[in-house]
């Protein structure tokens, strides 16, 4: 069975290697890399194909930067060639970047067979396999609304990350959320609440199924050499002794005003708690931009650097007295470890992390309060999620192993 893995952007590296390494070992799936080059530089990218020790992608779209309408209709476009001549059984897209939602949606839009469309080639060597999905998904349901309603050659489409809710429609992430589920054949969610958000959104039952959260998978298959490292102690940090920031996000960093006013508030912290913050190239072109770059290097406790891989980074996550962020991930990663997390945003998609008690949402008025209160604080209980138990890869595997071959 010929597995497409979508890779896009940093945050997709972390989900997509669990499962590549489940996959191989299973002798009926053959698992293919698609990466759409979304985020491209060494660090943002390649670094974490060799952390996580992944093989350089099959297949490389090569789309880059540009505006939202321009990525997502590169990656469609690119894409769609590569599912026309490869035609995959299956296509598993992660989390909520523009590729999720690209490649989503040239996947389900897919020409049906060669009655319908001249563009599609001979089925090639695996359309025997996909013929018996079909036949296989087709007898299970027959609603609109059900696995693979059509009865189409196209691939199955499975989001992995489903059912993450803002309920802030100004994200761009949010559009992807809710247009990569509204589209999905399979929607493996993370937590309680992803299961609620898509019922509520009359997706049927039958293609929902919580398998837990991948990234833990990540962070345990390589806990031990994440733990071996120093990062924090060659930046001359102490562990449980400075906070890691990390901020991307649009609504902080692309209005002046706003990273303005988040750099005097980072030097002001900076002045009472070392602060470690790996500067996301959007952030960091936003900030030459404003001139603010020797503001932020002249305050000595505050250590700027390039984004790091994920070794590196993990190890100061796990060693940070607390985290300063607008990450989805790292949002979850400190919860899982039970670091405590400023989230600088109005909202989360990951509740989860805010009922668990590690995470806070601030904005910038009650950052310095919040702070407080985490400094003086002992550290968090560490909580027990169900299902982010570094087995996430094995119950997806289990998924697609009854959809496609049982
Ligand atoms: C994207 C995702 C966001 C995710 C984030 C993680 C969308 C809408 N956003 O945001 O959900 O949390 O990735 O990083 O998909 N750039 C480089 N090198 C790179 C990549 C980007 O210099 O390798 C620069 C480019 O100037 C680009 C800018 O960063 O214009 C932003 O990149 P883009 O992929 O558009 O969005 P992110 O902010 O990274």
């Amino acid at each position: 069975m010929l597995i497409h893995l979508i890779a896009a952007a940093r945050p997709n590296f972390m989900k997509i290697a669990p499962l590549y390494h489940a996959l191989k070992k299973e002798s009926w799936a053959k698992p293919v890399i698609v990466h759409t080059g979304q985020h491209y530089d060494l660090n943002m990218s390649d670094v974490f194909f060799q952390d996580l020790q992944l093989p350089t992608p099959d297949i490389h779209l090569g789309v880059g930067s540009g505006s939202h309408a321009e990525q997502t209709g590169q990656v469609m476009i690119a894409y769609e060639k590569i599912l026309l001549e490869s035609r995959p059984d299956m296509v598993i897209v992660v989390g909520d970047v523009n590729s999720t939602v690209a490649c989503t949606l040239a996947a389900v839009k897919l020409p049906a067979n060669e009655a319908q469309s001249s563009l599609v080639p001979s089925p090639g060597a695996t359309g025997q396999a996909k013929l018996r999905a079909q036949s296989k998904t087709k007898d299970k349901t027959n609603s609109t609304n059900s696995i693979n309603s059509t009865n189409s050659a196209r691939p199955l489409v499975a989001h992995l990350e489903a059912g993450l809710r803002s309920f802030d429609r100004s994200m761009p992430e949010e559009i992807n959320r809710l247009v990569t589920d509204a589209l999905a054949d399979i929607l493996w969610t993370p937590s309680p609440d992803g299961d609620e958000n898509l019922i509520r959104e009359g997706v049927a039952r039958s293609k929902i199924q919580r398998v837990g959260n991948i990234m833990i998978d990540s962070l345990e298959m390589l806990r031990e050499t994440i733990e071996k490292q120093n990062a924090f102690s060659e930046l001359n940090l102490k562990a449980g002794d400075y906070g890691l920031v990390t901020l991307h996000r649009p609504s902080n960093v692309d209005d002046p005003q706003i990273l303005n006013k988040l750099c005097q508030a980072l030097i002001g912290i900076a002045k009472q708690v070392p602060l470690v913050f790996p500067i996301h190239p959007r952030t960091r072109k936003n900030i030459e931009n404003l001139d603010l770059m020797a503001g932020l290097a002249n305050e000595k406790q505050l250590i700027i650097s390039e984004p790091l891989n994920y070794i590196k980074f993990m190890n100061l996550v796990f060693n940070c007295r607390f985290a300063l962020t607008d990450s989805g991930g790292i949002q979850e990663e400190t919860t899982y470890l039970g670091i405590p997390c400023l989230t600088l945003r109005p909202n989360t998609e990951r509740p989860v992390t805010v009922e668990q008690g590690t995470n806070k949402l601030c904005n910038l008025d009650n950052l310095t309060e919040n702070l407080q209160a985490v400094l003086s604080a002992g550290r968090p209980a560490k909580p027990k999620i169900e299902f982010w138990d570094g087995r996430t890869a094995e119950r997806v595997v289990q998924s697609i192993k009854k959809l496609l071959v049982d």
